[in-house]
């Protein structure tokens, strides 16, 4: 595959829709690929139904939970993501397959290890080539949200902290692939980490393309999926 696929994870509410747009409007400027902004759970149509039941519909327990996300993640993978990447597209993913092994198998308590297993075979083994990880302190959520709370943001302190520490452990697991920001920075200094560490993988400066830089809403050339279609 010539494409290449980068997550953001983190906490609800630490900034990871903002960062993502950043980078893809920089992407798209300074490279002239095409980029694909998307998310989980709800990228695809199948997803916005999956997506409707696991933050809004009633109780469901753990397990059922991560099956759940799990197969919204399959069919985002196999309709979306891959097909992206065989074209060479730059993929940017609001959330992947580390928000499952946090919040279902830390959150939920649920074996990081199972939850993990389940994921690779949801998407056949696909893992991001970056994922930034905007670290929060789950004290500040309750500031920082915009909307009514929605199933896993009314889980509970203890769920959240347990979740962050997960985020965290399997960062330090895989430093190659993570990087770790501390989300109540600055916007542009987050977007400066995150354009440094990307651009070698894309073989320019991080400095490309900056002087054509304007606001993320909209961008030649990138296909913007992600808050309206949520
Ligand atoms: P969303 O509104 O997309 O939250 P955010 O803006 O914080 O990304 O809601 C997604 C919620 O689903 C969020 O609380 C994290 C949770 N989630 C899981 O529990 N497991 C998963 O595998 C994924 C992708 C998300």
């Amino acid at each position: 595959m010539s494409g290449l696929f980068i997550s953001f994870e983190g906490g609800d509410g630490a900034g990871k829709t903002t960062q993502l747009a950043h980078l893809a409007e920089w992407v798209a400027q300074a490279t002239g690929r095409e980029v694909v902004r998307t998310f989980e759970p709800g990228g695809t149509e199948l997803g916005r139904t999956l997506r409707q039941v696991l933050l809004h519909g009633s109780d469901i327990d753990a397990r059922t939970e991560a099956l759940l996300f799990a197969a919204d993640r399959a069919h985002h993978v196999a309709s979306l993501v891959r097909p992206a990447l065989e074209r060479g597209a730059v993929v940017l993913t609001d959330r992947y397959l580390d928000s499952s092994v946090a919040y279902q198998g830390g959150g939920r308590e649920l074996s990081a290890e199972q939850v993990e297993e389940l994921s690779l075979f949801a998407t056949d083994h696909l893992l991001p080539d970056v994922t930034v990880l905007l670290d929060l302190d789950p004290a500040h959520l309750p500031q920082r949200l915009t909307h009514d709370p929605d199933r896993l943001e009314r889980a509970g302190g203890e769920f959240h902290t347990r979740t962050r520490q997960a985020f965290l452990d399997r960062a330090a697991q895989d430093p190659q692939r993570w990087l770790v920001l501390d989300a109540s920075r600055s916007v542009e200094e987050l977007a400066a980490a995150t354009r440094a560490r990307v651009a070698p993988l894309l073989g320019i400066s991080p400095e490309a393309g900056r002087h054509a830089e304007s606001a993320p809403e909209r961008t030649r050339g990138t296909t913007t999926r992600g808050e309206g279609d949520r």
